[in-house]
Formats: C-alpha cells, structure tokens, sequence
C-alpha cells in the first residue's frame, strides 16, 4: 500500500503565474477554502501572492463541516483581522452575505473611483482556491446562472474568463491549484480524503483507511454509528484501525466471491459517504 501523494501537474505552475499577472485587474479576492480542513486547503503559495489585496476568505462547504469547529475558525480569522465567512455554496442567502460583504470592502475603491468620475464601476472579483472547493459553484450561483462547470473532479475549473453577476459585480474565474509540496503527510491525506486530489494518483484504500482512523479519533460515534464497528481505536496500532476499517467493509457487503474484502469497494464507498456528508458533519482541523 503506497502512502505517498503526488500532484503537481505543469497546468498548476502556468495558473500560479495567470493569477499573480492578473491580480492588478481586480478589487478584491475570494479564496476558497474547504470549511471541512480549513487549514490544508489553504494554498500557501496563493496567500503569498494575495496578501496585499482585499481579500475574504470564503470557509466554503460549510453545510459539510462542524458548525462549532467553523465558528472556532472564524474567530481565529476574525483575531487576525482577516475578513472570512462560512458559505454553503447551494445557498442563496448565504450566496447574498457573500456579495454584500464584497461590496462593503470593495467600497471605499468605489468611492475613490467615483471621486475621478468613474461612477458606477463594477467591483472586480477574482475567485481562487484549490481544485474542489467549489469556485465554480460559487461564481454560478453569484451569477444566478451556468457560467462555469462544476463537477467533482480536481482541475475541472479551466481557462480564464469575466463572468457578470450584476452592474455592481464582475467575477473572474480561475483555474483550481494546489502547490508542488503538498506539506505534511496530514495535509495530504485531507486534501485526497476531501477530493481536491484527484482519487486516480492516490492510494485510495490508503486514504479511505487511514481518514476513516483520523476521523474515528475526532468523531467516533460517528463512525460507530454509521459503520457499526468500535468508535474508538488506539491511534498509535496500525493494524487495529485496519482491521476496523476490513470490519466495516464486511459489515457494509463489500465482500468478493470466495469470502474475501473488496477493499477498493469499500474505499470508494467510504470516500462517497465523507465527501456527500453521510458520515456526519465533520472537521478534520483545527486552528494552530
Ligand atoms: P471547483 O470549481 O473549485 O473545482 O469546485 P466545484 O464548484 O466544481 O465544486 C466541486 C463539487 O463540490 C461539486 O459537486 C459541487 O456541487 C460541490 N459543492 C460546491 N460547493 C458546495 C457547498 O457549499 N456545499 C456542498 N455540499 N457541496 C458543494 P459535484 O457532485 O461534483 O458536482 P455537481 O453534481 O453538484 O455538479
């Protein structure tokens, strides 16, 4: 079983560079975060290259994570002086926050612009964050209509376009990035477990098991309850957590003729139960 996770496809490099060109064109940046590992997808690298510019970061997902974890980061935003807020992108009313947050900070560059004659301009937004963490669904759901493709597939958000959401809001789309180290083996394992790495370059029987030991370690009922199998394990006994996690795959069907565990089955099926919710609303991290 491998453990290692590598994904840094030449398409990433050339988006890093279009965002750092482009970022003169607008008042403001959205980076979009999974609200679910609010940490780990949080491109380093693209919060270098922002950091002098409006920007708010959006704990997207947010019907998908820990109501009280989220507050907890959001408060740890809000000590920063950092403007963030959660969003369940498939909201309308939160869809509504978003813009008027915008346009709240975005006012003060209006009121300059207005000032030199230029009534009336659009606030320009940029919209980043890696693959998965629904920019798309975002920028859609602004526009209140189909302007860009979602779909759960990391690096599905392709090349560069304006999309207007009313006279008062342009949107401008970039393609999802991730950075060449990945960071920790923790960070790695989040990002596949959330699918902002592709399931394809990933040991998917690695990531299922071990994010359901991380998970069990946060949430055990949760686990208990979903999978009926022992909620807590000793997180340091590798063989226990795998032995759960085989438990849970003959507990659930996943079994191959001759009686033996269809682990990639169970995997598939694991992940698809995290990533839609059905394990419970859960957040795999917390601030440092
Ligand atoms: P991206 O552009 O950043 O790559 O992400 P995208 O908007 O394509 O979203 C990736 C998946 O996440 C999509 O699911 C999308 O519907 C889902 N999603 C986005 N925002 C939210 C949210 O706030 N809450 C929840 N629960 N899901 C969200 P999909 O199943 O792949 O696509 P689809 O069948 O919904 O089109």
């Amino acid at each position: 079983m491998s453990t290692e996770i590598n994904w840094f496809p030449g398409h990433m490099r050339k988006a890093m560079s279009e965002i750092t060109d482009r970022l003169k064109w607008v008042d403001i940046v959205i980076e979009t975060c999974d609200a679910r590992i609010p940490f780990s997808s949080r491109n380093p690298e693209l919060h270098k290259q922002i950091k002098d510019k409006n920007r708010i970061i959006v704990l997207n997902k947010a019907d998908l994570a820990d109501p009280q974890m989220t507050s907890v980061w959001l408060s740890h935003y809000e000590s920063q002086g950092i403007a963030a807020m959660a969003v369940d992108a498939n909201n309308k009313g939160d869809i509504q926050r978003l813009k008027k947050k915008m346009e709240t900070i975005c006012k003060p560059i209006l009121d300059k612009a207005a000032s030199r004659g230029r009534i009336g301009r659009p606030v320009r937004a940029m919209v980043v964050g890696i693959p998965n963490s629904g920019k798309s669904t975002i920028i859609n759901a602004l526009c209140n209509r189909k302007v860009v493709v979602t779909g759960n597939r990391p690096g599905v958000t392709r090349a560069f376009q304006w999309a207007k959401s009313s006279d008062s809001l342009e949107l401008m789309d970039m393609p999802g990035v991730l950075w060449p180290n990945l960071g920790s083996k923790h960070n790695k394992l989040v990002l596949a477990l959330s699918g902002a790495i592709k399931t394809e370059v990933t040991d998917m029987i690695y990531v299922a098991s071990e994010g359901m030991k991380w998970i069990s370690t946060l949430y055990p009922d949760y686990i208990k309850t979903r999978y009926q199998v022992p909620g807590v394990v000793d997180p340091d006994d590798i063989n226990e957590a795998y032995d759960r996690y085989l438990l849970a795959a003959r507990i659930k069907g996943c079994i191959l003729s001759g009686g033996r565990i269809d682990e990639d089955r169970f995997a598939a099926l694991f992940l698809d139960d995290f990533r839609s919710g059905r394990i419970g609303r859960i957040t795999l991290e917390e601030p440092k």
